[in-house]
């Protein structure tokens, strides 16, 4: 099945196109320069940290923004910083998201240091951490890599090439019981609470349907959350290389269109717009089909917590691809907006964490999918400041 985007034309029509997700699912049309990091990461590099730091970006990352800067100026240490101007301030208001980007981006890095017979100390915030609501200039994490014979790999690196975010519509059926527990044991380094909701659980399965559909109803029909992501669209091949980050949109249909000035990117669609009810409606089949959920709850919500949680949810993804699944996340109803208000209450007390004691940190679609693609990454040297 194809995700579409419905698009509002400058003069007022709308159209249908196919993302890059499905594009890279069903065609290799997303240019090959865009998803060259995935092939053979490292390859050549004589460098353990640059080694290393190849793998690291193929992280998931919120709209696929890639914030990862890092110094190298030292040798044997990485220093991690924010890329401030990869925010996203209206979806992302206190940058929750951008701490768990940064900390998917750690665990990958771990992974791939352990592979290397390689023990990451990771320092987090080394020169103090930052406020809950912003973010500025200082390091997220200091990585001194140091040999010890006693790193053992660990079996989830395996899965970094084979993840991906996987938007499709899923099978109908229950992930497998083990894949579920081995994604629960992923995380027990973690201070966490993981849960799953199945079939076996039918009102539960139909409240977190609802709610991912309110939610994300809500971010379509809010102007400045939708044109935070407009802006973020990548078209066509030379756009998509030229940015290798966002959203990609790679149909030949939309690439005439904006070709000749006819794709209208500086307008939020209207509520009752078909650009609008079009995505609302394909969404929701998507979401009506989606077998289980898994959510992943932290107490406390602190800087720390927030880049251990991007950890534990990489973890629980790779464990995940490893059992066959495919996964989603589901932000909307856990971003902190004030549209958002009452999709957040909600399925903070569906699963049984009221806030403001207890944080979801990541809620995601969960099931078996069709193969795809993986989605463009901007490749090591964009992220090197230093060294
Ligand atoms: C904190 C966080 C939040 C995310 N939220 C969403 C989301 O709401 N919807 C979605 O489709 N993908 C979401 N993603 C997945 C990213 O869009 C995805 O990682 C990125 O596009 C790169 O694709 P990949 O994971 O296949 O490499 C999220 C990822 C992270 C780390």
């Amino acid at each position: 099945m194809q995700r579409r985007l419905f698009i509002r034309l400058a003069g007022g029509g709308v159209i249908a196109a196919a993302t890059a997700t499905t594009l890279a699912g069903c065609s290799s049309a997303l240019p090959p320069d865009a998803i060259a990091a995935w092939q053979s990461p490292g390859q050549g590099e004589t460098e353990a940290r640059r080694w290393i730091l190849s793998h690291a970006i193929l992280a998931p990352h919120s709209h696929n923004l890639q914030s990862w800067l890092v110094d190298l100026s030292v040798p044997d240490e990485i220093t991690l910083f924010v890329d401030q101007k990869r925010l996203l301030p209206e979806t992302d208001p206190f940058s929750r998201q951008m701490m768990m980007s940064q900390g998917t981006f750690l665990e990958l890095l771990d992974l791939a240091a352990k592979q290397k017979g390689l023990r990451a100390r990771i320092e987090l915030f080394p020169q103090g951490v930052f406020p809950p609501t912003t973010v500025d200039g200082r390091p997220t994490a200091r990585i001194r890599l140091v040999a010890d014979a006693a790193v053992k790999p660990d079996p989830l690196f395996a899965q970094i090439l084979r993840r991906r975010t996987n938007r499709e519509a899923y099978e109908a059926r229950d992930p497998d019981a083990a894949a579920l527990q081995a994604m629960a044991v992923s995380v027990q380094q973690h201070p966490f609470r993981t849960g799953f909701v199945g079939s076996a659980q039918p009102d539960a399965l139909q409240q977190h349907r609802r709610i991912a559909r309110d939610a994300w109803r809500i971010e379509l029909v809010t102007p400045r959350t939708v044109m935070e992501s407009f802006k973020v669209l990548r078209i066509g091949p030379k756009e998509i290389a030229q940015h290798r980050d966002g959203i990609s949109l790679n149909d030949p249909m939309v690439r005439a269109l904006d070709a000749v000035g006819l794709f209208d990117r500086s307008v939020a669609p209207a509520p009752d717009d078909f650009a609008t009810t079009g995505q609302i409606d394909e969404f929701n089949a998507k979401i009506d089909s989606t077998p289980a959920f898994f959510w992943l709850v932290t107490e406390g919500n602190d800087r720390v917590t927030q880049i251990n949680s991007g950890r534990a949810y990489a973890r629980a993804q790779l464990a995940a691809t490893a059992a066959g699944l495919s996964m989603q996340p589901l932000s909307q109803a856990l971003q902190e907006y004030a549209e958002q208000a009452v999709p957040y209450a909600e399925i903070h007390q569906l699963v049984g964490a009221p806030a403001p004691r207890f944080t979801v940190q990541m809620w995601a679609r969960l099931g078996y999918a069709p193969a795809i693609e993986p989605s463009p990454r901007r490749g090591l040297a964009s992220h090197v400041v230093r060294g």
